[in-house]
């Protein structure tokens, strides 16, 4: 059975400790602090077959999107996925997926949208070597690989996907203009991700100056807290079963459970998590 455990540290924004906002300003520090803690979540969580690891999306009413049994317990991260994909039509197209964790949202997509062919490109290498083991799928490769430093020719795709992971990378600048040139003219990039306040001038400055043309945008928080909602009592679990007692609070803020303060600030409005499509023109 899949279990959906969505972890995703965001400890600029709002992790107490104060050691940890100077450091993670420095931005190879921060890239070395993921490449640890991404391999370190996956070896901990693999046999849990956690195969998501964003806050998750649902619409109220529902959207009653079909799914298969085995789909199912993941049901909020993909709708994530599918909110995000579904901006275009991936059917014959060649579709990139930068920085896609455990390959959860690259199998679904492989398997309902019919895209010509698939690569998740992540920066965990033990989280890509989880996703060759366990999405053999027609048409889906994983690799590894550096979202700042994208390692394809020019013009190589027709869809660019990002899900929940830009905040991760310390250029941002610098990923927009590798999804710029890998894509070829006319193709989309298809992204969702978050800041808070003190981050939104710097990130909508990044995208305004990105050569990329916008089609459209939402702001999705309220999506998200649903989708957190729905995840909490499972993710509970989880923690209790894998974190140590007195790591547990912190782990309550990373995997966005009812309550915590990523929760709250995006109750509040000081997270704003958005979806967007670009197009290349
Ligand atoms: C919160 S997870 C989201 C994963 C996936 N998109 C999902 O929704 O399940 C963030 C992902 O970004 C990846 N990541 C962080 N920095 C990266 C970088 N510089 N290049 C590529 N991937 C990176 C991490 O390894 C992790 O898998």
């Amino acid at each position: 059975m899949s279990v959906t455990f969505t972890l995703t540290l965001t400890f600029t924004n709002h992790f107490p400790v104060s050691l940890i906002d100077p450091l993670f300003s420095i931005g190879f520090v921060r890239k070395a602090i993921w490449k640890l803690w991404y391999p370190f979540l996956t070896r901990r969580l693999q046999q849990e077959e956690v195969l998501f690891l964003n806050y998750a999306f649902e619409t109220d009413p529902h959207v009653g999107l079909p799914l298969s049994p085995a789909d199912e317990p993941n049901r909020a991260c993909i709708q994530l996925y599918h909110h995000v994909a579904s901006q275009v039509d991936l059917r014959g197209r060649k579709v990139l997926e930068v920085s896609c964790g455990h390959g959860g949202g690259a199998s679904f997509l492989t398997r309902t949208m019919q895209p010509a062919h698939y690569t998740g490109l992540d920066l965990n290498r033990t989280g890509v070597e989880f996703c060759q083991r366990r999405h053999p799928l027609e048409g889906l490769d994983f690799v590894e690989g550096d979202a700042q430093r994208l390692m394809f020719a020019d013009h190589t795709f027709d869809v660019v996907l990002n899900v929940e992971a830009s905040h991760c990378y310390p250029d941002f600048p610098r990923f927009l203009a590798e999804v710029a040139r890998v894509l070829r003219s006319g193709g989309h990039f298809l992204y969702a991700d978050f800041r808070f306040s003190e981050g939104l001038a710097d990130w909508e400055k990044a995208l305004a100056a990105a050569p990329l043309q916008l089609v459209q945008t939402r702001v999705i928080n309220a999506e998200v807290l649903r989708g957190m909602e729905r995840n909490s009592e499972r993710s509970e679990a989880l923690l209790v079963r894998y974190l140590p007692k007195f790591l547990q609070k912190l782990g309550r803020d990373f995997a966005g459970i009812r309550g915590s303060r990523i929760y709250a600030a995006l109750q509040r409005g000081e997270v704003s998590y958005r979806s967007y499509c670009f197009v290349k023109v």
